[in-house]
């Protein structure tokens, strides 16, 4: 969800309106991913690198979450949406991690979409933390294989993602699901996220059912029949 910080100083206003806004972007894209069928989306709202932000713009985010739980979450969990917090939560508050207990709690039976939100989260730390909990688990080396791994990992609960979108202009993955986007589709695009919409969801959808995936095999119809 990149560009909150430009999309606010274009119009002369300090980089916390512009999280702001990028929270109602978030609850209206929710409800467009639904209406097109996704049943998993992934945000990353608060990576293991942001902590290096000023002081000022990481409290305004941690603040930012606690009110956009009191404001979104009825309607959320009104709208079928499954809310699961991935990420280190040793670090951030009691009243932060109150409030992330309380969202998954009052979702947890709902199903219309999942929406995983990335909070002090990195792909690397995800990779270490599955790693620990292998070496707690006392696992013998020789079991411990790409299956065992994923199902170590924070998104465990989610199939792979099929399509990563970037907003904001860059293009990079800036330490989000580093396993998990082995053989995911990317689509970068220009806009800045505050004024992502539903026409740049079907933009990155079109572009998605264009893609041709072989996970590493050749085309089906490259396959030549055996014995020729
Ligand atoms: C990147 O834009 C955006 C972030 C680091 C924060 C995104 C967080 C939210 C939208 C709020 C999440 C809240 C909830 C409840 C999930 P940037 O600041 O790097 O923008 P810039 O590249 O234009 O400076």
């Amino acid at each position: 969800m990149d560009g909150n910080g430009r999309w606010a100083r274009q119009r002369y206003m300090p980089r916390f309106f512009g999280h702001k806004q990028g929270v109602d972007t978030l609850v209206r894209t929710v409800n467009a991913f639904a209406e097109r069928g996704v049943e998993f989306l992934t945000v990353y709202a608060f990576s293991s690198e942001n902590w290096k932000r000023p002081t000022e713009e990481v409290s305004g985010l941690m603040s930012l979450v606690l009110v956009a739980v009191t404001k979104y979450l009825q309607k959320l969990a009104n709208d079928g949406v499954r809310i699961r917090i991935v990420g280190d939560r040793d670090a951030v508050s009691d009243k932060l991690r109150a409030a992330w207990e309380q969202a998954e709690t009052l979702t947890a039976n709902n199903r219309r979409i999942t929406l995983s939100v990335a909070f002090n989260y990195g792909g690397r730390w995800d990779m270490v933390q599955a790693c620990r909990r292998a070496i707690a688990e006392g696992v013998p080396a020789e079991q411990v294989d790409e299956a065992y791994l994923s199902s170590r990992m924070a998104l465990a609960y989610a199939p792979d993602p099929d399509l990563f979108i970037r907003t904001g202009g860059e293009m990079r993955v800036s330490n989000f699901l580093l396993w998990q986007a082995a053989y995911s589709e990317f689509f970068f695009t220009d806009r800045l996220w505050p004024d992502f919409g539903e026409a740049d969801i079907d933009a990155a959808l079109a572009a998605f059912a264009q893609r041709d995936r072989r996970f590493g095999g050749i085309r089906p119809n490259e396959v030549v029949p055996e014995g020729t």
